[in-house]
């Protein structure tokens, strides 16, 4: 059962702090060799590629009692079709990813834009942990401990002009060392886009992180976008431009399927894609299927947002 939101529990008031890193420690470790091992992959690879150690992570708010996915099973069953379409694809190629130096722009409707080191966008933002759930559109789902801060934050810098109504997001652009870009799959950059109220919503983040360490490259790296009520694939890897719009962008898997891909993309267990059945899903981990919850658990929290619309047009 998912639990209540409450951004006032952290998981060291439900469990005393250090026993509670350290029991993660423990079940990442053993759970993360088992599934290398199945894979065929070296399992400390991905440990290997998981970036560096990060300052300061506050436990922030932890949105579900759910068990945390394995680390080596969010590390090494991805999509990230720059690296491969297989699951196992990105975890194998992620040196293919330059991800230092990186910068990002943010520009378009917004009072101060620029084109901004890396370090110097993070440097304000304080990193917090957000478990959250993640469902793909694909039918299955995951529960990862991300280190990020909300996506708000960073756009309020940038001083949002009147106009801006929608937020733009592109992936890096490398078709020399992403293989998947010479391929015909999606026009490249990977795109996507949130209306400006749900980019600015306290539960959007951008993840610099996960379970306690840098993002691995397969995972995003440096930065990626969080948007725990959305199918997975709004969750945009490998950021490099952020764009205020006015009017709502193109977004990469809408312009190839539109009858597939919605620009919401709100996980709702009602409207079924033409190939998966999204009333259920299966936890990464294991074998049994359990029901799909609307906006994935955090209706409470987003249903407002949506008020009015019909989400069997807008899907
Ligand atoms: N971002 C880019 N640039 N390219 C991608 O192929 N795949 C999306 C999303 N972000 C994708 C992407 C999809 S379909 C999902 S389900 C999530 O990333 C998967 O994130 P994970 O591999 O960290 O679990």
């Amino acid at each position: 059962m998912p639990m209540r939101w409450n951004p006032e529990i952290h998981p060291d008031e439900i469990t005393p702090e250090g026993l509670f890193r350290q029991r993660r420690q423990i079940m990442r470790a053993a759970a993360g060799v088992g599934v290398g091992a199945l894979l065929g992959l070296d399992p400390w690879h991905a440990l290997a590629a998981a970036g560096k150690d990060l300052p300061d992570v506050r436990s922030g708010v932890v949105t579900t009692a759910d068990k945390e996915t394995p680390f080596l099973s969010a590390t090494t069953y991805n999509n990230f079709y720059e690296l491969g379409l297989g699951k196992e694809d990105p975890a194998k190629w992620a040196d293919h990813l330059v991800v230092d130096p990186w910068s990002v722009t943010i520009d378009g409707a917004v009072g101060r834009p620029g084109r901004v080191a890396l370090d110097e966008l993070l440097r304000p933002h304080p990193l917090e942990e957000r478990v959250y759930r993640l469902r793909c559109v694909e039918g299955w789902s995951m529960v990862i401990p991300w280190v990020g801060f909300p996506l708000g934050d960073l756009l309020k810098r940038f001083e949002p002009g009147g106009s801006a109504r929608f937020v733009a997001f592109e992936t890096v652009h490398d078709p020399e060392r992403l293989p998947g870009q010479s391929r015909d799959i999606l026009a490249w950059p990977y795109r996507e886009g949130l209306r400006l109220d749900e980019a600015m919503h306290p539960l959007t983040i951008l993840a610099v992180g996960m379970y306690g360490k840098g993002l691995p490259n397969q995972n995003g790296a440096p930065l990626r976008l969080v948007v725990p009520w959305k199918y997975g694939f709004k969750s945009i890897k490998s950021i490099v431009r952020i764009t205020l719009t006015e009017e709502q962008p193109v977004t990469s898997w809408n312009a190839h399927a539109p009858e597939e891909y919605g620009f919401y993309a709100n996980v709702n267990p009602a409207v079924p894609h033409p190939r998966w059945d999204q009333s259920k899903e299966r936890r990464i981990g294991t074998l049994w299927r359990q029901d799909t919850l609307m906006f994935n658990g955090y209706g409470e929290q987003v249903a407002r947002l949506y008020e009015g619309m019909d989400l069997t047009r807008n899907f």
